[in-house]
């Protein structure tokens, strides 16, 4: 066990990190930021902040030195100085289980390999994506099976016209193909599992993407109680088979047929999760720490309905390339049971996820009115 006193390292230094040092230092834990960008998120509230590259051995050494136990909060660490690391220090969620869930290809082939419902797909791994493509059928999406997030290095494609634009735009590159999924709902269920074996399941969550990128997260989500016991039952299934140690987060489509299919995984906490700060018995970023330290797992049950909006750098006021005014903050303050939470960015762009907020209320229909009312004030001049 990792115990209050001792020192959490935290590799990335985004909003994740930032959220997850403020709840480890509630608890009493030092933690160390690694980073290679200067003027982090998380760096401003860290013990100590190191600034280097993430292939760079000996300020990982030394990091690794320095801390009691490692953990992420970014999954595009190389996966060979993980394994150097966590040969002098615990490093949790294992860099086994990051090597699968950073690249699509292998989180995919994980998936089908142990026979968990995922989107159909075909491999194209000579970034000649014209094979995998007649294999899957159109509409479909292209994805890099690298470095993707909020729906960057991704293409849907519709018409065979679509195909000759994609083929030169993913060649040279590792892709998957994925068959279109007709949903009614995008779901994701966040599974704490700690050393000893225990997990605990969050509430699913009902997330609402635009341009790609999450807007709103309802909890509880409107859907069947069965549904929501069956998303939470595979995903913990999923973390088992993983042998996570922290926190895995898992994105789910619900079909319009009703199937639960796999869309990608997170070890991690996730945008999905930030809810929990302000609606859950226990955070999300406490639970991680919980896990990555071994001790007993939090209650993660949902203690008011709640719905999180995040807020993009399009939130600000913008004329010609440039921001000139910032949203307007005190509507969220006048507002009961709204919380702000902005993650210190100073640069705001267009896309960049800069804070979020969230809104309580006696169940979710009216929080997610109020949610959507408020974000309107937000942005309005
Ligand atoms: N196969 C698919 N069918 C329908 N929508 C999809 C599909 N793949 C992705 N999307 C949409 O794009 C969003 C982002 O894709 P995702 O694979 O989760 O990548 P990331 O979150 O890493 O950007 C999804 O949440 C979903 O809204
Ligand atoms: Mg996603």
């Amino acid at each position: 066990m990792i115990l209050p006193g001792q020192t959490i390292g935290v590799l990335g230094g985004g909003q994740l990190g930032r959220m997850l040092a403020q709840a480890a230092q509630t608890l009493g834990y030092r933690v160390h930021v690694f980073e290679p960008q200067s003027q982090c998120p998380a760096g401003a509230v860290a013990n100590r902040e190191v600034n280097a590259s993430y292939d760079d051995l000996a300020a990982l050494t030394a990091f690794a030195r320095s801390v009691d136990v490692i953990t992420y909060e970014f999954e595009n660490i190389p996966a060979g100085p993980l394994a150097a690391l966590a040969a002098l220090v615990p490093l949790y969620p294992r860099a086994e289980v990051l090597h699968i869930c950073q690249n699509r290809q292998r989180e995919k082939a994980w998936l089908r390999a142990n026979e968990f419902p995922h989107v159909r797909f075909a491999e194209a791994l000579d970034g000649d994506i014209a094979a995998a493509v007649a294999e899957v059928g159109l509409p479909c999406v292209v994805k890099t099976a690298d470095f993707g997030y909020d729906g960057k290095g991704q293409m849907k494609l519709a018409t065979p016209a679509d195909l000759e634009q994609a083929v030169a735009i993913f060649r040279g590159r590792r892709c998957v193909v994925e068959a279109w999924c007709e949903f009614s709902r995008e779901l994701s269920v966040i599974v704490a599992r700690n050393l000893p074996g225990e997990t605990r399941a969050f509430p699913v969550a009902e997330n609402i993407h635009t341009h790609h990128i999450l807007d709103f997260s309802l909890v509880p989500a409107r859907v069947a109680v069965e549904t929501a016991r069956a998303a939470e039952a595979l995903a913990t299934r999923i973390a088992e088979k993983l042998g996570v140690v922290g926190l895995l987060a898992v994105e789910l489509f619900l079909t319009t047929g009703g199937d639960l299919l796999v869309n990608e995984l997170a070890p991690r906490p996730h945008n999905s999760g930030h809810w929990s700060l302000d609606g859950g018995e226990t955070s999300q970023f406490e639970q991680h720490v919980r896990a990555v330290c071994g001790l007993p797992l939090g209650d993660p049950s949902v203690r008011e309905p709640t719905v999180m909006v995040n807020i993009l750098g399009d939130a600000w006021h913008w004329s010609d390339g440039k921001v000139v005014g910032a949203p307007d903050w005190p509507a969220i303050f006048a507002t009961s049971r709204a919380k702000l939470h902005l993650y210190g960015k100073t640069e705001p762009r267009p896309g960049r996820k800069m804070g979020h907020f969230t809104v309580r209320a006696e169940n979710v229909e009216i929080a997610f009115a109020q949610a959507r009312d408020l974000k309107r004030k937000l942005t309005r001049s």
